[in-house]
């Protein structure tokens, strides 16, 4: 079963650029990239969408649809009314490149400035043992499929550019609580304080647990309770409590 459906598709770049109407086939089963696909096939074969999977798992075709951040290929066309008018945008907290690509290298500098996993000195590969429960903990946060949908949502970038240089955003908190919570990893032993740094160097302060950005994580991922809570909760033990903070040391070397 087909349908004519009504499109908004912004087109533009840098310079700046507007909305478009169209109006487009939609078949049984499609996704909003299909439709973009089709666009490009049939009316408008110089419009830029990155994408590359096509399966929600490579993270390239993220946007808004909307107005609400999510996946292209992820999104089905049957979760819309047919008469429904569908206004497809580019992420809005990245700086246009052209039409619905955005320029995401704010996230990739954000992410060099966390400092690695740092390996316990006194193992080798290969004797590293950790308890099914902290495996668990880090393999959810490692399901990040780096689609930066958390990041565009989040309300302290997206509507506050000045923020960026000192905020590095939800998905970038959550890999520093990754590693804090990692139980061998030996940063604090070189110095490196990760619940330190995440207050002062990453803008950990900045977020007021709102959630929006569990709500748009196309890997179900709780950013905000199980990361982002937790790590705010150690940051404030480590600032305030001397004891507990040489507690957890005490007992982290003992495990
Ligand atoms: S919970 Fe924090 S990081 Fe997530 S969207 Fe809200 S303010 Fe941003
Ligand atoms: S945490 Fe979720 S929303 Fe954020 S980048 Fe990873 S997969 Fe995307
Ligand atoms: S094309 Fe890979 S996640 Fe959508």
């Amino acid at each position: 079963m087909s349908y004519q459906a009504h499109f908004k598709v912004w087109r533009g770049d840098a310079d700046g650029g507007g909305l478009r109407d169209f109006t487009v086939e939609v078949n049984e089963g499609e996704v909003v990239l299909d439709i973009i696909h089709r666009l490009q096939a049939t009316q408008t074969p110089d419009l830029a969408v990155r994408w590359n999977c096509k399966a929600g798992k490579c993270g390239s075709c993220s946007a808004e649809i909307n107005g609400r951040p999510r996946l292209l290929c992820m999104t089905r066309m049957s979760v819309f009314e047919q008469s429904e008018t569908i206004t497809v945008t580019p992420m809005r907290a990245f700086p246009v490149v052209r039409d619905l690509v955005t320029d995401v290298s704010f996230n990739y500098a954000k992410a060099r400035e966390i400092p690695a996993f740092v390996p316990p000195a006194d193992l080798k590969p290969g004797e590293y043992r950790m308890s099914q429960e902290d495996v668990g903990r880090s393999q959810e946060f490692r399901k990040c499929i780096e689609c930066f949908l958390c990041q565009d949502t989040c309300h302290v970038v997206r509507d506050f550019e000045e923020n960026k240089p000192a905020f590095a955003g939800p998905r970038f908190l959550m890999r520093i609580a990754e590693l804090d919570m990692h139980p061998l990893d030996a940063a604090d032993e070189t110095g490196l304080d990760r619940k330190r740094a995440a207050q002062e160097e990453h803008g950990l302060g900045y977020c007021n647990i709102t959630k929006c950005c569990t709500e748009v994580c196309p890997e179900g991922i709780k950013i905000t309770d199980n990361a982002l809570i937790p790590l705010k909760e150690r940051a404030v033990d480590r600032k305030y409590d001397p004891l507990v903070w040489l507690g957890n040391k005490i007992k982290r070397r003992g495990q």
